[in-house]
């Protein structure tokens, strides 16, 4: 569906995509990581035509967008980072509104604003104006917006910054819905936990550049560790005499000791777990409770950017 062909990009002397490529299969969710600056908003306003690259291509259901009247332009909706909506007016005159630039009149115009008003979860709001609105119906609204001409490929850049989580989950269950009816999604966002909910591929971004394009389960892959073993040992057990032990199986990365425990890093969580176990078990130590906790992929990011996702 969408083809991203060594993008670059410079705003005067700041190059702002160095070369950029990836790919999103039809009906598949995309999520766009990186840090602010990244150049993400860059990257998806030049798949949604708004901005030209110096070099490099993008491709739309086979098609290239090459003027503002290119056909493609019509297969793709754009959620921009900065809301762009009439305060003044209500949520469907902002429709009204936005499906007139896209050539929708009359009944279709009205029954288009109706069913976004709706996936938005906005239809009992419809006719307020939208300045009494919430951040979070802010954003919906401008989700709907995008959606009037029935796109094939939606972008969304950051569609969940700073609103309520019940307008966070409103904007996850229209997504979802979407996905369901076989639009192909991109999604930028700062936020690991909706990456992990959304999306199919991740494309990591930095100063630039891909570094990391794959499956979810592909970028855990690349962790040393696949999962933490915290173990909550009785009182009495002999750290110094349990350590040289620990430390000698094979699928145990890293020990720490701790007060009442210790944590281990596994290269592979059932391995690890029976052989942890057993060990212990044949030292005679009591086990008082045990919990495991995945990477996250915050952790992945932090393993190839050396950075942490939001505060960079
Ligand atoms: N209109 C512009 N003029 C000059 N520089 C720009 C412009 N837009 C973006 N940049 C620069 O290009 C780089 C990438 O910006 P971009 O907005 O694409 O990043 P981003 O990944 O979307 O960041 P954020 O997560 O903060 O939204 C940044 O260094 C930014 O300062
Ligand atoms: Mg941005």
């Amino acid at each position: 569906m969408l083809e991203v062909t060594g993008l670059a990009k410079s705003y005067g002397e700041r190059v702002a995509l160095h070369d950029v490529a990836f790919l999103a299969a039809a009906g598949s969710t995309i999520g766009l990581l990186g840090p602010n600056g990244a150049g993400t908003s860059t990257a998806v306003s030049i798949i949604a035509g708004l901005l030209r690259p110096d070099r490099g291509s993008v491709r739309i259901h086979g098609q290239t967008i090459d003027s503002d009247t290119s056909p493609a332009k019509r297969l793709v909706g754009f959620v921009p980072q900065d809301l762009a909506l009439y305060e003044e007016l209500s949520a469907r005159q902002n429709l009204r509104v936005f499906g007139a630039l896209y050539g929708l009149r009359g009944a279709a115009l009205a029954s288009r604003a109706a069913a976004a008003l709706e996936l938005a979860r906005l239809g009992d709001r419809a006719e307020d104006p939208v300045e009494s609105f919430s951040g979070g119906m802010k954003r919906r609204l401008n989700i709907a917006a995008a959606l009037l001409h029935e796109p094939m490929l939606l972008l969304l850049d950051e569609p969940t910054v700073g609103i309520d989580p019940q307008s966070r989950n409103a904007i996850f269950d229209t997504l979802a819905e979407l996905k369901a009816r076989g639009l192909t999604l991109v999604y930028t966002t700062h936020y690991m936990e909706e990456a992990e909910r959304l999306c199919d591929r991740i494309v990591i971004i930095d100063h630039g550049r891909v570094l990391a394009d794959d499956t979810l389960a592909g970028l855990y892959a690349r962790l040393p560790v696949s999962g933490v073993l915290n173990v909550y040992l009785a009182a009495g057990a002999d750290s110094a005499a349990l350590d040289g032990v620990l430390r000698s199986l094979t699928a145990i990365r890293s020990l720490h000791w701790r007060a009442g425990g210790l944590s281990a890093g596994l290269t592979d969580l059932a391995t690890g777990t029976s052989q942890l176990l057993g060990a212990l078990q044949a030292a005679g130590v009591t086990i008082r409770h045990l919990e495991a906790e995945r990477p996250t992929l915050e952790s992945v990011f932090l393993e190839l950017t050396g950075r942490s996702l939001r505060d960079a």
